[in-house]
């Protein structure tokens, strides 16, 4: 849910901190997504402030979102980036984040991927293979170079989310077996080019219950005891990210200090630094979809649609994950109505909320999408020949626009004609 404060109602009209949606929406037309700045610091400071007492370090996990100002706002206080790929490396890269503020993830890196993290000399790649680190010594040995290398356990921990943001279940791709790491271990005494300094993992997203985080951590303690035994100087402890938000007035998230209080103990035991890789936590409320009412319509059952010019081309969360997300409209209402709110995209599932009470909105009106700040942009796309939104970042009484809307142009200028 959206903190009120930063996400005011001033005469009548949602604003972001001190500037009118109305008038964002005027000048900047809409589907756009406006992001307030106070609100990322906010989250970032609530989360520092919750784990203070642990020598830690948070790297954001920039997929949630990657726009360089989001980046760049966070950075500028101190925090780290967890990147995924080249192309998240690179966005980090180019929002200013030195390098040693920089961890590597992902099941899948590709050699050049790795070559590109190994020469910016980020802080650590995380290994999801063996594969993964064969080539990383192969990459490392031919720079010339040791790698700094964490490898991602899979703790087998279930954790209660929608299946397709649980991550740390033996049953999916990501990170090496409990079962295996001995065999891991003796495989990186024989590479010359890769210094096992840390230890990984992430067991999923929006996770509520700080069980699944307790049970995951006393694995990865045990793999600590396990890799020092071996005779490896581990400095990282990576707990991951998954920490919940509230998207639902009915579902509350749980405190982060819930989390810090069943979580610090364990750490405090590590002798290591822990590395945490918050992404959701820090920006999803941090922003809402402004959108516009296109059309109305009823069918002849009585069911009532409304048709508004953002899609799941800009926000494809219901559809993928069935998520919830508030819907409000800007100018506020005294009278409310059942209906679908769906978006102009060819597909059936192209819906932001379904027999919904909302408010009785008419055609021409702006609806604001709410917590539509994590994996929200980062997934908006050109189906449908569809042109990715603008974003505007308000920072007070002041907005600037931090991404501009798509072109005609820009949809087929990478076709070779
Ligand atoms: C490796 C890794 N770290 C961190 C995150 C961030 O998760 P969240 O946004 O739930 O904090 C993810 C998300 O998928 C991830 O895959």
């Amino acid at each position: 849910m959206l903190d009120s404060k930063l996400f005011p109602v001033c005469d009548g009209t949602l604003c972001c901190e001190g500037v009118s949606l109305e008038k964002l929406a005027d000048k900047y037309g809409t589907p756009l997504f406006v992001v307030s700045r106070n609100s990322l610091v906010n989250q970032y400071e609530a989360f520092e402030k919750a784990f203070s007492g642990l020598d830690h370090f948070t790297f954001y996990s920039v997929k949630a979102n990657f726009n360089l100002h989001v980046i760049r706002t966070l950075a500028e206080r101190g925090c780290g980036c967890d990147v995924n790929s080249g192309g998240e490396l690179y966005r980090a890269l180019q929002a200013g984040v030195k390098p040693e503020r920089i961890i590597m993830a992902g099941v899948g890196k590709t050699a050049d991927d790795i070559e590109y993290g190994i020469r910016s000399g980020v802080l650590m790649l995380k290994a999801e293979s063996s594969s993964e680190l064969c080539v990383i010594d192969e990459i490392a040995g031919r720079l010339g170079v040791r790698a700094s290398v964490g490898i991602r356990i899979n703790p087998n921990v279930m954790a209660e989310t929608h299946p397709y943001i649980n991550t740390g279940d033996s049953k999916e791709k990501f990170g090496i077996d409990e079962a295996d790491l001995d065999n891991v271990f003796a495989m990186i005494h024989t590479m010359e080019h890769v210094e096992l300094t840390g230890l990984d993992m992430h067991i999923g997203s929006q996770i509520f219950d700080t069980e699944f985080y307790q049970a995951a951590t006393e694995k990865l303690l045990d793999v600590l005891t396990a890799a020092r035994t071996a005779g490896f100087a581990i400095r990282y402890f990576d707990v991951g990210g998954g920490f919940p938000v509230a998207y639902e007035p009915q579902r509350p998230a749980t405190p982060i200090e819930h989390f810090a209080d069943k979580l610090v103990p364990l750490l405090e035991k590590t002798d290591a630094t822990i590395l945490f890789e918050p992404g959701r936590f820090i920006t999803a409320n941090s922003a809402v979809l402004l959108t516009k009412v296109l059309y109305k319509k009823r069918n002849h059952a009585g069911k009532e649609f409304v048709i508004v010019d953002a899609g799941m081309t800009e926000l494809i969360r219901p559809a993928l994950y069935q998520s919830y997300h508030e819907i409000v409209a800007v100018h506020q209402h005294d009278s409310v109505m059942v209906a679908d709110i769906v978006g102009p995209v060819c597909e059936s599932g192209d819906f932001f909320a379904r027999e919904r009470t909302v408010d009785r909105v008419e055609e021409g009106e702006l609806l604001a999408i709410l917590s539509a700040g994590a994996y929200a942009s980062v997934m908006s796309n050109n189906y449908n020949g569809r042109l990715r939104p603008a974003e505007v970042m308000v920072d007070g009484d002041e907005a600037r626009l931090i991404r501009k809307r798509d072109t005609f142009e820009q949809l087929v200028q990478n076709e070779v004609l």
